[in-house]
């Protein structure tokens, strides 16, 4: 009896030559071992080199099924399988496409075809890491689907060019990225630690605190005071979108006088100020009171927000550290305008203090993102929009990279998310997104985008700039378990019903 081959267990198959010959692109193979998994990475010697490629389906053939109307009419007698030897003419055929040719330890794209007779092995996980690009000491996210192999994305890789993390409610957004969250936590500062600012909408990321204790900022939005001393008028044009040229220019003076003034005096004055100031210039009844009482109203406005003060509250220098989470988390604020400005102020400030090297590079995550920076928005709403879109064209210059997470990404800034060099897709059904994302991210195919629909929760799709090749990955338990979970409709009704019960008893005793 002949020897076994060797690494049988690795072995699938071996390449055929119909229904398609192999070509550069793509081959079939025979499959003989039950491992063989859609997205599964496979090798084939060829003559320049190991040819690298990926299982893209898993066929099953007979032959004795192929005409219909001889099965039909064969099957009027009895089934098939009393006459024929049908089970012996079953096989399974996986279709592979090729990605390239491992030589030398280098990739290069495949010039020549898989030799039909040749034996197609799983990848071995040492290069396979090599061929994906993973990195040791990298972000460990999860595992490669249809592989046991850890994916550990490089840092600059992920983040540098700006991370989309896109996905349908519930499919694993949040998790997801309380792992990113959790790997940059951990890393060692010789590895190169960014700091991370999370725009939190519902506050779900609050429990990291409890298992970071050390590396992690809890900030409630309520408390953000911005210095009327230190801002800028192009940050208030945004939030005052309506202002003319005539008002603009209005307002500039009168900043300018204020803060001269708060200079001269050594005293730090806040809205209330300008306010008296401008109810002062109306009352005076001027060619310019109609200019003073547009202003007028748009800082009333802005004083509801108690968003201006007279000193900032926290310094966004402060709480921008290396290795540490600073969540920002808005749950708590109902005012849309309110979220849209504190975004804003924060896009704002971060940008120009990493411009000028006085924070870490750091990494802005924008949950729910589609709300900060919509694509189509009115003006009035699209506050917060302008910056985030200009971190994403220049940000990288300066290490200030966007993280960018959102259920809709058709109505995500299509500026912004283009410049997303990575995209980590986890479950998309709705067909209007799935264009917008097929439009939007280079390097995702056809075949790629019918497997997004069938992923299950925890399940991704990394494409671009953060690995060689498009993965599918199951995303790794997190370690921090206290995100806020939301209650079921069972245990909020069971929990209205006992309240109400409560309260009713309260009642009938108070009455007696
Ligand atoms: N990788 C995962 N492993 C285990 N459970 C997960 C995973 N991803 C998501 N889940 C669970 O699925 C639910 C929805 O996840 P979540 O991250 O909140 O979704 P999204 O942010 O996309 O709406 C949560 O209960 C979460 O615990
Ligand atoms: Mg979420």
């Amino acid at each position: 009896m002949n020897n076994p081959p060797p690494h049988t267990a690795e072995l699938l198959g071996t390449v055929i030559s119909a229904p398609f010959p192999p070509s550069t692109t793509t081959f079939s193979f025979v499959v003989n071992n039950p491992m063989v998994r859609k997205h599964q990475f496979v090798k084939v010697e060829g003559e320049d080199g190991v040819i690298f490629g990926v299982v893209i389906e898993i066929e099953r053939m007979n032959r004795y099924f192929e005409h219909a109307e001889s099965i039909a009419e064969y099957e009027k007698v009895s089934p098939l399988e009393n006459s024929f030897p049908v089970d012996r003419w079953e096989c399974v055929v996986g279709r592979v496409t090729v990605l390239g040719t491992f030589s030398d330890g280098l990739i290069r794209r495949n010039i020549f075809p898989a030799k039909p007779g040749a034996k197609v092995a799983i990848s071995d996980p040492g290069m396979l890491t090599e061929f994906l690009g993973f990195d040791e000491t990298g972000l460990n996210v999860g595992t490669l689907l249809a592989h046991d192999l850890p994916v550990k994305l490089n840092l600059s890789r992920v983040f540098q060019k700006h991370l989309a993390i896109l996905a349908m409610s519930g499919a694993g957004k949040s998790y997801l990225t309380s792992v990113l969250i959790e790997e940059i936590l951990e890393r060692k500062p010789e590895h190169g630690r960014i700091a991370l600012v999370l725009i939190d909408l519902h506050g779900e990321y609050k429990g990291l605190a409890n298992s970071y204790r050390d590396n992690v900022l809890y900030i409630d939005a309520r408390k953000i005071r911005v210095s009327l001393r230190k801002i800028k008028p192009t940050m208030l044009y945004e939030w005052m979108p309506n202002l003319n040229g005539g008002q603009k220019r209005e307002l500039e003076i009168i900043l300018k006088e204020l803060k001269e003034q708060m200079k001269a005096s050594q005293q730090a004055e806040g809205l209330d100020k300008l306010i008296e100031i401008l109810a002062d210039k109306m009352s005076q009844k001027g060619s310019k009171a109609k200019t003073y009482d547009v202003l007028y109203s748009h800082f009333k406005e802005l004083s509801y927000y108690k968003l201006v003060d007279k000193s900032d509250s926290p310094p966004v220098i402060d709480i921008v550290k290396p290795g540490v989470l600073t969540i920002i988390d808005l749950s708590n604020i109902d005012s849309y305008m309110r979220k849209q400005m504190l975004v804003s102020y924060l896009s704002h400030k971060l940008f120009a203090l990493r411009k000028k090297k006085k924070i870490p590079p750091a990494a802005l995550i924008i949950e729910e993102a589609h709300n900060f920076a919509r694509e189509k928005a009115k003006r009035e709403i699209a506050i917060a929009k302008h910056m985030i879109e200009t971190i994403a064209r220049e940000g990288r210059k300066f290490g200030l990279s966007l993280c960018l997470i959102t259920q809709r990404p058709m109505n995500l800034s299509t500026t912004a998310l283009s410049q997303c060099s990575t995209n980590i897709i986890l479950r998309v059904t709705n067909p209007n997104d799935l264009y917008h994302i097929k439009d939007s991210c280079e390097g995702i195919d056809e075949k790629s985008l019918g497997a997004i629909t069938t992923l299950r929760v925890g399940e991704a799709l990394v494409v671009g700039e953060a690995t060689n090749y498009p993965i599918f990955l199951k995303v790794r338990k997190r370690k921090s378990h206290a995100l806020k979970e939301s209650p079921s409709l069972e245990s909020m009704a069971k929990e209205f019903e006992t309240s109400d019960k409560k309260e009713t008893d309260e009642l009938t005793e108070a009455f007696l």
